[in-house]
């Protein structure tokens, strides 16, 4: 009691010493951090949805060769700067992009709203490197999108590059971006003023923003003295808009104030990408993965997935409990590439019919297997065969089944079941991207 008492009097100083930068902050350094009920709810909301569309977009779409081409061809950041001068997407339409994504059952969208190029995809009183003030084409994009997501109800989620190849007070350097020219350099305390000036903008001027989702902190992993400040900057996102959620895209299991965890092309529990191998938090899951090979757009590459694996890919994601983030680039013209549209729009076929299994479900009691996955909701357990060379299948459920039927169509599926699990028996091997039986517990 008396402790208590002494801590809250210190908690109430320390917020007195800076009164006017009185915040969450203060409280979730002392305290830990306890997310508020509106950013619990958010948590919820994010799970159900399970499904959102990744959009990699910024003045790297003109060259055409990826979001890290600036990096990768040490590109002086003097010569790519004169980019936006000539960036003009005649073509962008929020609602067509917004149709198109809806359209795939996809519930939230995710935008690039800066990237590690530095040139911010909305309009920002903190610097004229953006798309309103620097480009011809004078459009606040994100404006545009964020009006068009309320209007048609789908979440909005921005990234938000934490490194910067352009600025000059993005000092000290990190591993990434040592050929791009900045030989001056400012001061850390102005970047840091400057992201969260951003930041603030972000949260205050474009709606509900459902989520920040950070990238580029493993610009510094080499220096383990660097500090990012983190928990101020992600104390000053909660208490603008309480019901976003913090996701960083660090590759480490996450840190205090987050509230979603991040994998990047791997889903929670692989690694053939490299990224990945960190421990699998209680927070929700999100895998982020690209629909070609490359988050920004790049003009040759084709090598788009089919729409099977697009679905297999977001069926094995709620098996795994974890949300799918499916990336798209959008060309230079502000079109979306019309593959990925033509993917969106096969994708949107399939949930219209099985939706219902991914939707608001959370991973089911029967783990992920070769043969397939489960989702579940309630008493309801989804078992999706994606791969089974038999026709029969058992799962080691000792609750009471008390009914089988094939999704689709409600037929009955015979099976048998003893204490060791249930045996399902099929009239011949399932041969659907997605055989899903309806087991009532
Ligand atoms: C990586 C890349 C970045 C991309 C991100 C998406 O961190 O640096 O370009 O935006 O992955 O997951």
């Amino acid at each position: 009691m008396k402790k208590n008492f002494f801590r809250k009097l210190s908690i109430w100083a320390t917020a007195g010493l800076f009164a006017t930068s009185l915040s969450a902050s203060t409280l979730e350094t002392e305290e830990g951090y306890v997310p508020s009920a509106e950013n619990q709810q958010s948590r919820e909301a994010f799970q159900d949805d399970k499904f959102g569309i990744f959009l990699h977009w910024g003045i790297y779409s003109m060259p055409a060769q990826g979001e890290w081409y600036m990096n990768n061809a040490n590109i002086d950041r003097k010569e790519y700067a004169k980019l936006a001068s000539g960036f003009y997407p005649s073509r962008f339409n929020a609602r067509e992009w917004v149709s198109a994504i809806k359209a795939s059952g996809a519930k939230y969208i995710c935008l690039t709203s800066r990237h590690h190029d530095g040139f911010s995809m909305f309009h920002t009183q903190y610097s004229d490197y953006n798309i309103v003030d620097a480009t011809p084409f004078r459009r606040d994009i994100l404006k545009e999108l964020s009006d068009e997501c309320q209007k048609q109800g789908i979440a909005l989620h921005l990234y938000y590059s934490h490194l910067d190849w352009f600025r000059e007070d993005y000092y000290p350097l990190g591993r990434t971006g040592r050929g791009t020219g900045r030989t001056q350099h400012g001061e850390w305390k102005d970047y840091y003023q400057f992201m969260n000036n951003q930041l603030t903008e972000l949260l205050t001027n474009y709606g509900p923003i459902r989520a920040i989702w950070f990238d580029g902190w493993w610009d510094h992993d080499q220096d383990p003295d660097f500090d990012w400040q983190l928990p101020e900057q992600y104390a000053m996102i909660h208490r603008l808009q309480p019901a976003c959620l913090i996701g960083n895209n660090h590759h480490q299991t996450p840190f205090e104030g987050e509230d979603i965890q991040i994998f990047e092309r791997d889903l929670p529990g692989e690694n053939k990408a490299g990224l990945s191998g960190q421990s699998i938090s209680q927070l929700p899951l999100e895998t982020c993965e690209t629909m070609n090979g490359m988050w920004g757009y790049k003009i040759t590459d084709q090598n788009y997935k089919s729409t099977k694996e697009l679905i297999l890919y977001l069926v094995n994601a709620a098996g795994k409990n974890a949300n799918l983030l499916m990336n798209i680039g959008p060309q230079p013209n502000g079109e979306l590439p019309e593959v990925a549209v033509q993917r969106l729009k096969e994708m949107g076929e399939w949930m219209q019919v099985y939706g219902e299994t991914i939707y608001g479900t959370r991973g089911g009691i029967v783990k992920p297997h070769d043969w397939g996955v489960t989702t579940q909701k309630g008493n309801r357990l989804f078992v999706h065969i994606l791969n089974l060379p038999d026709n029969g299948l058992f799962l080691p459920i000792t609750q009471k089944v008390k009914q089988a039927v094939e999704f689709k169509d409600k037929s009955k599926v015979k099976f048998k079941q003893d204490k060791q699990g249930v045996l399902l028996l099929f009239d011949q091997i399932p041969d659907e991207v997605d055989y899903v039986i309806e087991l009532t517990l």
